[in-house]
């Protein structure tokens, strides 16, 4: 069941959106050769609390973290860990944060140092493929003319789509109906209408789209290991438009010469 929100409540909704957005800005400062991902994790905690939110994913089924770190070959759900990023790594960094009872999510994947033309091309793929999508969700549409929009715009550049994960509604939970896929047909599923607010989030890989998920059910990564990139934004129907709640803006404020 898909909960629609009151014009009031997606008011609501913009404050955990520009906290998770001024949070990835943050984040991204720290960004560089030599930290440590548990490190990211530690700043990006203490800004959502100092900022009077919670960090929904900790605890969340177990997670032990607040962000969710994706480096190169992860696609969703690493651990933050001593693990130093290198020059010319990719990380992918999820988070979602708790504010007046409701949650905001996104996620941005960033260059580490200098990366490669091609792990570039992927990167702006990735976060081209979610603006096509959030394009193609206007008032009226359906959820499968986003994931069609989606899948196209990326396979025509011979890039891969994960299919095990996808996009969902959002609200007072993290994950509410509906599925919102990467990929599928045009013209199918739930037609969007005013109170709905959903993530879009493409999972991009530069081989194939096959994924393996750890022992530990959490971290997941590409089987060819090639580099996999992630973006999200959150995204509310409203006055018959389409809003996108979260903003990049942060970020690119934060690193205007790096940000793809
Ligand atoms: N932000 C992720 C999503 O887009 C979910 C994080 S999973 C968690 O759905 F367990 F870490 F919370
Ligand atoms: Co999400």
């Amino acid at each position: 069941m898909i909960y629609l929100k009151t014009p009031e409540e997606i008011e609501t909704m913009r404050s955990s959106a520009d906290l998770i957005s001024r949070t990835l800005g943050e984040v991204a400062r720290w960004i560089e050769p030599g930290v440590t991902t548990r490190k990211l994790d530690t700043i990006a905690r203490e800004f959502i609390l100092d900022n009077g939110g919670k960090p929904a994913c900790l605890g969340y089924n177990g997670f032990p973290a607040t962000l969710c770190i994706e480096v190169n070959d992860t696609v969703v759900h690493g651990f933050p860990s001593e693990r130093v990023l290198q020059d010319g790594d990719i990380i992918g960094i999820d988070t979602v944060v708790e504010k007046d009872g409701f949650m905001g999510d996104m996620c941005y994947t960033f260059p580490v140092g200098t990366i490669s033309p091609e792990k570039e091309a992927l990167l702006r793929t990735t976060k081209e493929a979610l603006y096509i999508g959030i394009n193609a969700a206007k008032p009226g549409a359906r959820i499968g003319d986003i994931s069609n929009a989606i899948q196209t715009y990326c396979e025509k550049r011979n890039y891969s789509i994960v299919r095990e994960m996808c996009g969902h509604g959002i609200g007072r939970k993290m994950h509410e109906s509906p599925e919102v896929p990467n990929y599928g047909r045009r013209g199918i599923g739930p037609r969007l209408q005013n109170g709905m607010v959903i993530c879009i989030e493409p999972m991009v890989n530069m081989g194939s789209r096959n994924i393996v998920i750890a022992p530990n059910g959490w971290d997941c990564f590409t089987r060819d290991h090639k580099p996999s990139a992630h973006f999200e934004h959150t995204i509310a129907i409203i006055n018959d438009s389409t809003e996108v709640l979260t903003t990049f803006d942060y970020i690119q404020q934060a690193i205007p010469d790096r940000f793809i």
